[in-house]
């Protein structure tokens, strides 16, 4: 075995007894989860696949979402165009906060807050939403390599139970950063969160933004280089909600968590890394998750400003001894 395998075994270990955290239970589906369902999936820039427990068990991608749907507002309308619309400024607030778009006016501070994931879900391009989500789910299978879907009973949850969406929803309309077909923007936002996927499925993601935006198996460019760096600045200040800060500091990469208890991280140049365990914390982060990737920075140096003073050591530690 290689290291790495080596340490995601005993990572596994480790953590599987740890069982502080909730499910979330605001999307009452969520509650069905296994709080013992635990998985890392670790995949290199040139495809090679290291995973550990329950990486094929799947479950709704929530905000992780936000990420990609950012990649395509990015490639639909431009980066001025959509900066005009959706700020990159980090709140410290919660992921779900309405506070700062009263004090903000017009654009939400960050695509990966839910206001300003709403405002950048209303910037995809489709004569009808049906276009839309089709344009959507064809960006997600080309990230997956593979068909993907919705879970409906998810979506159909989290619409009738999103009043807070809505309500910011209502508040971008107010502010007219949103147009007012509020309701098909809301149901854009509610499928994209219900997109199904395994915490493989969000490695090969991690992985693809991690190489460019080169889809590691196939090697289809997937989204343009010039908005991966976009992407990746936002992912490292606000993926983590108000533990963005705490997060750079201790781990330090790009990185971005879901409710559902997904968090992804992004080597640049190197590996896509996913960790998946449901019981989360009060900001939203998978307890487990957080707690595996401080240790894989710690161990393979993956801290971008370690990775900067010729720290890391990943890439000797993918063979076999
Ligand atoms: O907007 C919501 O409430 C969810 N669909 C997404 C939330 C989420 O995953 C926030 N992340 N921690």
């Amino acid at each position: 075995m290689s290291k790495l395998e080596i340490f995601l075994e005993s990572l596994h270990h480790k953590y599987q007894s740890l069982n502080s955290g909730k499910l979330a239970s605001y999307i009452p589906q969520l509650t069905k989860a296994s709080p013992n369902w635990f998985a890392i999936s670790v995949v290199t820039t040139d495809g090679k696949v290291f995973e550990v427990g329950d990486s094929n068990e799947n479950f709704t991608i929530q905000s992780i979402s936000k990420v990609f749907l950012y990649g395509m507002a990015l490639e639909d309308c431009g980066r001025e165009a959509l900066l005009e619309k959706v700020g990159v400024e980090p709140t410290g607030d919660p992921f779900d906060s309405v506070i700062r778009l009263d004090e903000n006016s017009k654009r939400p501070d960050n695509p990966m807050v839910n206001a300003g994931a709403i405002a950048t879900t209303s910037l995809i391009k489709g004569s009808e939403p049906t276009e839309r989500l089709n344009r959507m789910l064809e960006i997600f299978s080309r990230y997956l390599n593979r068909d993907v879907f919705i879970d409906v009973s998810v979506f159909m949850s989290e619409k009738a139970t999103g009043h807070r969406n809505r309500a910011l929803a209502n508040l971008l309309l107010n502010f007219g950063t949103i147009n007012d077909n509020i309701e098909e923007i809301l149901d854009l936002y509610f499928q994209q969160c219900s997109l199904v996927v395994n915490c493989h499925d969000l490695a090969v993601m991690a992985a693809t933004l991690a190489n460019r935006g080169i889809q590691p198996m196939t090697k289809q460019q997937v989204v343009q280089p010039d908005y991966v760096r976009d992407i990746l600045s936002v992912m490292y200040t606000c993926g983590m909600y108000n533990y963005a800060g705490e997060w750079a500091y201790r781990v330090g990469i790009p990185a971005k968590s879901g409710v559902s208890g997904g968090i992804i991280g992004v080597i640049p140049e190197r590996a896509g890394i996913a960790v998946f365990s449901p019981l989360i914390d009060e900001r939203g982060n998978s307890v487990r998750g957080l707690r595996v990737f401080e240790d894989l920075s710690q161990e393979f140096g993956f801290h971008l400003l370690d990775v900067s003073m010729g720290k890391c050591h990943f890439l000797d530690c993918l063979d076999s001894k």
